[in-house]
């Protein structure tokens, strides 16, 4: 949702903006921009890709910003692209995030032109305003701060400043701190080429970043941030000879589980161990988990509440983050609020992980990015190590967050003394096969590409499932409508009699889950009633069930309650071949932009 880069060092400046901004695409590609600021501020911007944008080969800049946008307040044209001005063109910024108080602002700035309709441009010109008072940069945008209302992260730069102010407020920024300059990113991968070193900014904080390093300033007080190292490379964040982000992360998945589960499953006791701090006595004690999450991180939700219920009798809520609301008297002691995030920056998350913690809720995040905003907000995190996922469709992290949810599940059933040793033992055995198990999905992606070339013209695409594939069919439906802006939908299997049947025809391809954890005797029933409306059936099977009734069927291996979740592979790969056949751009879908830092 917005990508900033900053550089200032001994490099090239305009090529090390221009990778940054490519690496940040995913968050937002309606504009691209960079200001490079030499003996005087040089801004190239442009709507659409960075692809798109003309950058000079050779400049005299010594430091620069750069910013892709995801559009909020006004159109994706040139004018609205960052980064924005000041009247005199001094002063360049470039913004992620919400200014709520611009109307305002902007009436306030009585005698300055605008050019765009964005929130942001009114920073330049509340900057200008206060160096005219004699101010620094860092000190101008230390005021202005003072005057803005809402989230967001900022970079500035003027054309007599050495150096380059960047300041956090609800909204990401990351320093990178290389052997020839510093970096700026709203999160590593803009500089992950140059750098492993990395800080993270916190809200309040105000940096300056020269040649020589970065001082940070918070309420007027100098403050240190630890300087950590992020164990990504940069080839962990390229396409490494697939043709989409999307594709590479399918095919990662088996690497992926491998690292969620790696040293998770103590080979002698039998038992999950997760590297985590909440205690035992309040885990015994809780009497509700409360879920919060948006899109598939909602769904991977969806999924644990069918795996903890049982296993750990105890009931578990999971609400979309926007609906999530916490009542007066809410008697909060006994309730663990669990965030499911990849990015752990989404805004929806966040504010409801805020809500939460209001009344004193214990709260703990499942999350794949260390060093994000939830870690710091919450009181426990578990990660999912699945690496950086760049294609805006969540594929690898949802399939990492559900197994580190199973794993949390085994753990909490342990403690509570509520999981059979039976149970236990059955799903961690699943958690294990899991990684072969995709892998043997991703093997049979041919049959899974005919079909999908042979049903791409379809009207649309229904999915079906009971249990715990319900999630997953809602998931399939998502991934499908995201990339190809096909019309899809996911169904509980038995709903369809309750009105959605009204929409199969002989066009509507049905995905029904008919794994063995999914009732698949049940779904069968509902596999006849499509069918006898005509519609194509490719049932999502495993070998006791294989080619039994579906006009297609395939076969997956059958894992027990993790079933689903290796068919859902299967649907990723169906989505991405619907998409591919189509034409479309994978990996920046229309409209849409990953890691959505707005409300
Ligand atoms: C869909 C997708 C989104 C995200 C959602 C939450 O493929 O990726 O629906 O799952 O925006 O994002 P995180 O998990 O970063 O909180």
């Amino acid at each position: 949702m917005c990508g900033i880069t900053g550089y200032i060092g001994g490099g090239e400046s305009a090529s090390v903006l221009s990778t940054g901004l490519k690496n940040l695409e995913y968050r937002g590609y309606d504009s691209a921009g960079i200001a490079l600021v030499g003996d005087q501020v040089k801004v190239h911007k442009q709507e659409g890709t960075i692809d798109g944008l003309t950058i000079p080969n050779e400049t005299e800049a010594t430091h620069g910003i750069g910013h892709t946008r995801w559009s909020t307040h006004g159109e994706p044209t040139d004018e609205n692209a960052h980064p924005h001005t000041d009247c005199r063109g001094d002063v360049a910024v470039v913004h992620n995030g919400i200014i709520s108080n611009y109307t305002k602002l902007k009436e306030e700035l009585a005698g300055h032109i605008f050019e765009s309709e964005t929130d942001t441009e009114v920073i330049p010109h509340l900057i200008e305003e206060e160096i005219a008072r004699g101010a620094d940069l860092r000190a101008a945008v230390t005021r202005v701060l003072d005057k803005l209302e809402g989230s967001f992260a900022v970079a500035a730069t003027h054309v007599d400043y050495e150096g380059i102010v960047a300041a956090r407020q609800d909204s990401p920024l990351v320093i990178g701190h290389g052997e020839d300059g510093m970096y700026l990113g709203s999160d590593v991968t803009a500089f992950v080429e140059y750098t492993r070193q990395v800080s993270y900014l916190e809200d309040g904080d105000v940096a300056h970043l020269s040649e020589d390093g970065i001082t940070i300033f918070n309420d007027g007080e100098r403050v240190e941030r630890e300087i950590q190292t992020v164990d990504w490379d940069a080839s962990a964040a390229g396409k490494a000879g697939h043709d989409h982000y999307m594709h590479k992360e399918i095919h990662e998945q088996p690497h992926a589980l491998r690292q969620a589960i790696s040293g998770r499953i103590d080979e002698l006791s039998g038992k999950a161990s997760l590297d985590i701090d909440l205690d035992d006595e309040f885990l015994k004690s809780i009497d509700e988990i409360q879920i919060v999450a948006c899109g598939t991180s909602y769904h991977a939700g969806l999924y644990a509440k069918e795996l903890i219920e049982p296993l750990v009798d105890i009931t578990v809520r999971v609400d979309l983050a926007s609906e999530y609301e916490v009542y007066d008297g809410y008697d909060a002691r006994n309730t663990l609020v669990l965030a499911v995030t990849q990015s752990g920056e989404t805004a929806d998350t966040l504010s409801a992980i805020r809500r939460a913690k209001a009344p004193g809720m214990t709260t703990f995040a499942v999350t794949n990015t260390v060093g994000s905003t939830i870690t710091r907000e919450v009181d426990d995190s578990l990660f999912i190590k699945a690496g950086p996922e760049i294609g805006v469709a969540a594929t690898k992290t949802f399939v990492s967050q559900v197994t580190a949810l199973a794993l949390f599940a085994t753990y909490l059933g342990r403690v509570r003394g509520t999981l059979s040793a039976g149970d236990g033992a059955d799903i961690l055995e699943n958690i294990r096969r899991l990684p072969n198990a995709v892998q043997s999905v991703l093997d049979s992606e041919s049959q899974i590409k005919r079909l999908a070339k042979q049903y791409v013209d379809s009207d649309a695409f229904f999915f079906i499932g009971r249990g715990l594939a319900q999630p997953v069919a809602l998931e399939s439906a998502l991934k499908l409508k995201e990339i190809s802006y096909a019309h899809a939908e996911g169904f509980a299997a038995g709903e369809l009699k309750h009105g959605p049947l009204a929409l199969v025809t002989e066009n509507t391809p049905v995905l029904a889950f008919l794994n063995e954890s999914a009732s698949p005797g049940e779904t069968f029933n509902n596999v006849k009633e499509v069918e006898s409306r005509g519609a194509p059936v490719i049932g999502l099977t495993t070998e006791s069930n294989s080619g039994s009734f579906c006009k297609h069927s395939i076969d997956v291996p059958n894992l027990g309650r993790l079933g689903p979740l290796v068919s859902n592979v299967a649907l990723q790969l169906f989505a991405y071949h619907v998409a591919n056949e189509m034409g479309r751009p994978i990996d920046k879908p229309r409209n849409l932009a990953k890691s959505v830092t707005v409300e």
